[in-house]
């Protein structure tokens, strides 16, 4: 089922709630956490969060770009996040199987993300427990950024590692998703879509959200 979900990176923090509610017609809510060390940039965390939580009803898709993630799955689940991806360049392959473990253990579903960097074939010792993949299609840290042309190459290798292994999981595009390349990104096996720029850069959410949809 193809998801379109609005990153609040893009939102003005000044008028969140109001933003959260133009976009309502998204299919999950996307929330970047940067820590200013795996990323260089810093964005927003669990008290933010915990407000977005008491906000909204919609689902809330947690992407944690930050090392050493295990360490705040917890407390992410604990402030509301319905889903949760780490990115698999952030700890080792003990500390993402922990992460994954601890996502469980707290009932939320489970994602790995991968930057431009990575090999599709990463996922392959967690595939069979993931509810999700994140592919960037951007290196990340930043909204607003273009989206690496040849990253759809990993998008359509991961798609079919997941055909193989794990048919049900959701394939998430993040990064530089435009209503000119949404249809391009479809094709490549991405059912889930996150948008920023293209969606709030908007005056017209919904009309932006219907966009992507149809693109
Ligand atoms: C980048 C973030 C993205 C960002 C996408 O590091 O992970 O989720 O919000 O923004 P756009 O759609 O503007 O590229
Ligand atoms: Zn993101």
């Amino acid at each position: 089922m193809l998801k379109i979900v609005p990153s609040i990176l893009a939102a003005d923090f000044c008028r969140l709630g109001e933003d959260i509610d133009s976009a309502k017609e998204g299919d999950m809510l996307h929330f970047d956490v940067m820590d200013g060390d795996f990323v260089p940039n810093i964005s927003f965390g669990i008290p933010v969060l915990r407000s977005v939580r008491a906000f909204t009803d919609m689902t809330l898709d947690v992407h944690l770009m930050i090392d050493d993630p295990v360490r705040y799955v917890e407390l992410f689940a604990q402030a509301g996040a319905d889903l949760i991806s780490v990115h698999l360049e952030a700890d080792t392959h003990q500390g993402i199987a922990g992460a994954l473990d601890e996502m469980g253990r707290c009932g939320v579903k489970r994602a790995v993300a991968l930057r431009p960097i990575s090999a599709p074939e990463a996922i392959l010792p967690y595939v069979d427990r993931l509810d999700m993949v994140l592919v960037m299609t951007v290196e990340p840290g930043f909204g607003g950024q273009k989206l690496i042309d040849s990253q759809l190459e990993t998008v359509r290798r991961v798609r079919a590692l997941l055909d193989k292994y794990n048919p049900g999981c959701d394939l998430e595009v993040d990064g530089g998703v435009t209503v000119q390349n949404a249809g391009r990104v479809k094709a490549a096996g991405a059912n889930v879509l996150v948008a920023g720029s293209a969606i709030f850069g908007q005056k017209d959410r919904a009309a932006a959200i219907r966009a992507l949809r149809e693109a």
